[in-house]
């Protein structure tokens, strides 16, 4: 892990201007800057950054974020590798951390299934080449279904011995642990024995993307009927279902040359494709593709195109996941593979260049694919129909990129000449679909709390009478003005001692005073960031990994929220800033703070009081009430004249 001392010195230097001005192009207006958005096609500017705020937005395509987050979005890196960038570039020394000992316990077990992974992979391979069985069954079975042997080598292919613990045997005398063996599914404990779990069966080591393996695909040799075909590793600490493709590590490059991926269901189709020559391909594993594969897709090309064979049900699996693929703006094309062949099968029979030429000729538009079959199932039936045309209309309204305007365009066109219904209808309907999409994304928006919003929340002002203050008490205003004048001005002085961070945590907000956790959450690590000798800014939250932690940052900063002491520019006759009131506007916070505890207390002693009570419980009650009651007053009566503006 990179010291936090590391980053604040990192985030010190940020100027978002510099870092993005690196990839695109700037020009000054006003107190922004202004370029065309390196995430979308456009040809008038809409990207735009501020200094001050230290973020970036695209009018056209919405997005935005900070330096880091551009880094993570343009540029592919992970929070950390960012960091790691802006540390070379800014020649700033990372310092790591001792890591945290569930973290570290975690890495430990990471590492172990890798080593142990290894060595089985070896192990097996080894059977493969050198063991009579390995031999017999298991490279005749892969040699007589097409595989060459370097190609056996390159995706490391093995074999698992009919032997009950051949493999078991072996590794628990090289010592490695049980627990782990078990954890990584190579081994099973049936009647209180180890048990190798995937015997007899030819073995497909799954690799990530840098070539680690991360777990095995187990295929059987002998039909039968009882078994399944492939056993797979179970979820662990690194092998993630959701996140894998099998192929990938092999796939990477010539996924970037030829921009585009080929997806096909199983490591035979990988592997036989990959020896043929056609290596930009990878496998689901037959199921629906999920956001995280198609992501890491969408890391090397815009172009998915996915080969099936046409009566597998896996076509309907991965149809089901593919409206995804529209939202991360891939272009889905569908391939299905003639008679009973699946890619592997058919690679074998054509050869190559017929292969590549069938996929070429016979991509077929995925939404169109879709509607095809759609309307295939609906016959006549005019409810069914309709139904259709909702679907397709939702499916075109996921297409949402500015980039992709034309194309939504033209699958308006396309699909209403399939549907034979009016072009301007389903036009209406795509819109309708876009709108909800988008009021709902504003509502989710709200929730959470975004970056740069231009229509901030203005609160109704404040007066004196008491439904107001309710009214303000009721948003988390005042938490938030607390959490701003830590973050602004905690590090300035409170008084000869004191920092006005030490008097906010010596005021000792009851942390039920605060309602918004993750307000409570930047409270608690300014808290101990401080204790440790840092000094903790508003930067260090923009910049945090957590997009949720670092959205609230910037809409608190950016909150329309003023201390006017009215009184004093009156008799002193100058306008004050926040900055000259700092100290008034930290007092004040915190007794609305305060009074609203209050309140909340005489509330709940009051609902106490309507119930039955003993007559010392009842005296009990009403001097509690009396007393809150007082201390009310004083607030009220210590109260700075805040005024929302
Ligand atoms: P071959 O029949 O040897 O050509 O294998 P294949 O990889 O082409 O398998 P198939 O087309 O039957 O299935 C496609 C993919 O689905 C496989 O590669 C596996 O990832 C997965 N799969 C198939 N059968 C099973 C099974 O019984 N269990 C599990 N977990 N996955 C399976
Ligand atoms: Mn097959």
């Amino acid at each position: 892990m990179i010291s936090q001392q590391t980053i604040q010195q990192i985030l010190s230097r940020i100027d978002i201007t510099e870092i993005v001005g690196g990839f695109v192009k700037l020009k000054k207006r006003g107190t922004n800057y202004l370029g065309l958005c390196p995430f979308h096609n456009e040809k008038t500017p809409s990207f735009t950054v501020s200094p001050v705020k230290e973020i970036y937005k695209c009018f056209g395509c919405g997005r935005s974020g900070n330096a880091i987050s551009f880094l993570m979005e343009h540029e592919k890196y992970s929070y950390v590798e960012a960091l790691r960038w802006l540390a070379n570039k800014y020649n700033v020394e990372i310092e790591e951390t001792e890591t945290s000992p569930e973290v570290k316990a975690q890495q430990q077990v990471a590492d172990s299934l890798y080593i142990i992974n290894a060595y089985a992979q070896k192990y097996f391979s080894e059977i493969l080449f050198n063991n009579e069985e390995g031999q017999d069954i298991g490279l005749s079975y892969l040699k007589q279904r097409g595989f060459r042997e370097d190609t056996i080598k390159k995706f490391q292919l093995g074999y698992c011995l009919e032997d009950r613990n051949a493999f078991s045997q072996a590794a628990l005398n090289a010592q490695y642990n049980l627990d782990y063996l078990q954890k990584s599914g190579l081994v099973v404990v049936r009647d209180e024995r180890p048990l190798d779990n995937y015997r007899g069966r030819i073995i497909f080591p799954v690799h990530n993307q840098t070539g680690k393996i991360i777990g095995f695909g187990a295929r059987i040799i002998k039909s039968n009927d009882r078994a399944p075909k492939y056993i797979n590793t179970p979820e662990n600490e690194i092998y993630v279902k959701s996140k894998i493709l099998y192929g990938s590590y092999f796939a990477r490059q010539a996924i970037d040359k030829n921009d585009e991926c080929l997806l096909v269901e199983g490591y035979t189709d990988v592997i036989s494709l990959h020896q043929s020559g056609i290596e930009n391909v990878v496998a689901s594993g037959g199921t629906s593709l999920t956001t995280d594969q198609l992501r890491l897709i969408k890391k090397y090309t815009d172009n998915l195109t996915i080969i099936y064979d046409g009566d597998s049900a896996g076509i309907k699996a991965a149809l089901r996941g593919l409206d995804m693929a529209l939202e991360e703006s891939l272009n889905v094309k569908l391939v299905l593979i003639p008679g009973n062949e699946d890619p592997d099968s058919y690679v074998n029979k054509v050869g190559a260049n017929a292969f590549r030429e069938f996929i070429a000729n016979n991509k077929k538009d995925f939404i169109l694919f879709q509607l095809e079959v759609s309307l295939q199932n609906a016959g006549n039936d005019s409810n069914k129909k309709a139904s259709v045309v909702n679907q397709v209309a939702e499916t075109i309204a996921k297409i949402n990129k500015a980039e992709d305007f034309t194309k939504q365009q033209d699958y308006i066109r396309k699909c209403s000449e399939l549907l034979q219904i009016e072009e301007q209808g389903l036009h209406a309907l795509v819109n309708k679909f876009i709108r909800e999409r988008i009021s709902k994304q504003e509502n989710k928006v709200s929730e959470n709390e975004t970056a740069i919003t231009d229509e901030t929340f203005i609160p109704s002002p404040a007066d004196e009478n008491d439904q107001s203050f309710n009214l303000l008490f009721k948003d988390e205003l005042h938490e938030r003005a607390m959490v701003r004048s830590l973050l602004e001005f905690g590090l300035k002085s409170w008084d000869e001692q004191n920092s006005v961070a030490d008097y906010i945590f010596s005021e000792s907000i009851d942390y039920d005073m605060i309602d918004n956790k993750k307000l409570l959450e930047i409270m608690d690590r300014y808290k101990t960031w401080y204790s440790e000798g840092i000094e903790p800014t508003a930067k260090n939250f923009l910049y945090d990994e957590d997009q949720q932690m670092s959205s609230l940052v910037v809409s608190i900063m950016d909150f329309p929220y003023e201390l006017s002491l009215n009184w004093k520019e009156h008799f002193e006759g100058k306008i004050n800033t926040r900055e000259d009131l700092y100290k008034e506007e930290v007092a004040s916070t915190l007794n609305y703070l305060k009074l609203r505890k209050i309140k909340r207390l005489i509330d709940l002693n009051q609902k106490d009081l309507e119930k039955q009570h003993s007559q010392e419980e009842q005296i009990m009650l009403m001097q509690t009430h009396q007393h809150l009651k007082k201390m009310e007053k004083e607030l009220l009566h210590n109260l700075g004249t805040v005024i929302v503006k």
